[in-house]
């Protein structure tokens, strides 16, 4: 029997923990017969003092074992790809990637989460999409997966429930940024739905939760660690991406899935349509289809030129009961566009502050229980290194009334940094590891 204050004195003091004693703590806590005060006062000893990757390792795998978990790849007969980004401003990867991806041939089964402060969640994206459903049984996700080849679904209670009960209680208690804490709950997720494979989107930037690139290197290197020592067979790739700037244009649920379907058709923005297609090269050379990066990215360009992945696009989203048209989708009341103050060269356009602008509109919520405007959210017209002229549209606002249209173009001027010199030009990828 643990004692559990013993254990959070040992944390404090910089002790590692033994495997046995931290699973066991994972999985009282999990069955609540350790209070959340406690708890929270062991992520935050873990938070100052960190974990070993032994111990960061024996946390991912309690959590695992706090539920139960899915083998994707027996049930298919496939090998299982997945991806997963730790979260950012505008980004809608996910949407893009899976159509491209089983268009070319490989199943992608995603559980996706919802969104919570400045970032989206893939799910709420997709409940802009009238009749969509995120709830399947796992019946109607295989089902799906063979049918049409991918599908987008909620994370079912009984999959790792240690993580959605910790990840709630690292919330509100200030030990979300931790690297060992973010590792353990992504990775844990990714392992116990079944992927072998799994392409890590790391976002680098003040949108981010790792604000710079070195911290961005070492959870790469943690989660690159905790694959390595889940088993063979488990391959891991990070891609950190630039998070200074929101992805694409659009930021705020429906402006998200016409930009994701616009992609999926060749016609979206040159950073985002960068990333989905580097995204897709790599999860496809991971794929059974036996093929390198070089070869993934011809198939998934000519996946996008050819129809195939508008086409799968439409089925995935009928076979999830949604309307697949763009015309379906909600649009906001009041559109507003955010004029440039000046001639110059687009310096900056901070993915925090676009972020925020957006939640405060009512695309996102401040806590679990508020409701999301899926119509509201804005347009980035002018990125990084773009030239305007004053009075050009820099941004749209799209919002519920004139009140709140008003406030988020105020927010959006100080958003963007209008400068004289060009700023350092820099791709979205900024760095891959595996
Ligand atoms: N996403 C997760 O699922 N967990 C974290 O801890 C951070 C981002």
């Amino acid at each position: 029997m643990i004692r559990t204050a013993d254990l959070i004195e040992r944390k404090r003091d910089g002790e590692e923990l033994p495997a046995a004693e931290l699973a066991e703590l994972v999985l009282a806590y999990s069955r609540d017969e350790v209070p959340d005060y406690q708890m929270a006062a062991w992520c935050m000893a873990v938070y100052f003092k960190g974990l070993t990757a032994a111990e960061t390792f024996a946390l991912t795998d309690a959590m695992i074992r706090s539920g139960e978990t899915l083998d994707l790849g027996a049930a298919l007969g496939r090998k299982v790809v997945d991806k997963h980004s730790t979260g950012g401003v505008g980004d809608k990867t996910s949407i893009a990637v899976g159509p491209i991806v089983a268009a070319c041939g490989v199943p992608l089964g995603k559980m996706s989460g919802r969104g919570l402060g400045h970032t989206g969640g893939t799910l709420d994206k997709l409940e802009s999409i009238p009749g969509f459903r995120v709830e399947l049984t796992t019946e109607e996700m295989l089902a799906q997966l063979r049918d049409v080849g991918m599908a987008i679904v909620g994370q079912s209670a009984n999959l790792v429930p240690a993580d959605k009960k910790l990840y709630a209680l690292r919330d509100v208690t200030a030990t979300v940024d931790s690297v060992p804490l973010i590792a353990s709950s992504i990775m844990s997720k990714k392992l116990a739905a079944g992927a072998d494979a799994i392409v890590l989107d790391i976002k680098v930037g003040d949108g981010a939760f790792m604000k710079t690139i070195d911290d961005a290197r070492v959870l790469a290197e943690e989660m690159l660690e905790l694959g390595r020592r889940a088993g063979k067979g488990k391959e891991v790739t990070c891609l950190l991406t630039d998070m200074d700037q929101p992805l694409g244009r659009a930021v705020g649920n429906a402006l998200e899935i016409r930009e994701a379907l616009d992609t999926v058709r060749g016609e979206g923005p040159a950073d985002f349509t960068e990333l989905v297609l580097d995204a897709c090269a790599r999860l496809l050379a991971y794929s059974d289809l036996g093929i390198d990066v070089e070869e993934g990215r011809r198939r998934a360009e000519r996946a996008v030129a050819d129809g195939a992945a508008f086409a799968t696009y439409e089925r995935w989203i009928r076979a999830q009961g949604g309307d697949p048209s763009p015309d379906a989708l909600p649009d906001a009341a009041v559109r507003l566009p955010v004029s440039a103050p000046r001639d110059g060269i687009v310096a900056r356009v901070g993915a925090l502050a676009v972020g925020v602008a957006a939640l405060e509109l009512g695309a996102g919520r401040r806590t679990k229980l508020d409701t999301i405007d899926h119509s509201v959210g804005v347009l980035c017209f002018a990125k990084r290194g773009d030239q305007v002229l004053a009075g050009d549209d820099l941004a749209e606002v799209h919002a519920r009334d004139e009140a709140s249209a008003a406030a988020a173009v105020e927010a959006m001027l100080a958003a963007y940094t209008i400068a004289d010199v060009a700023p350092t030009e820099r791709g979205v990828v900024l760095e891959v590891i595996s």
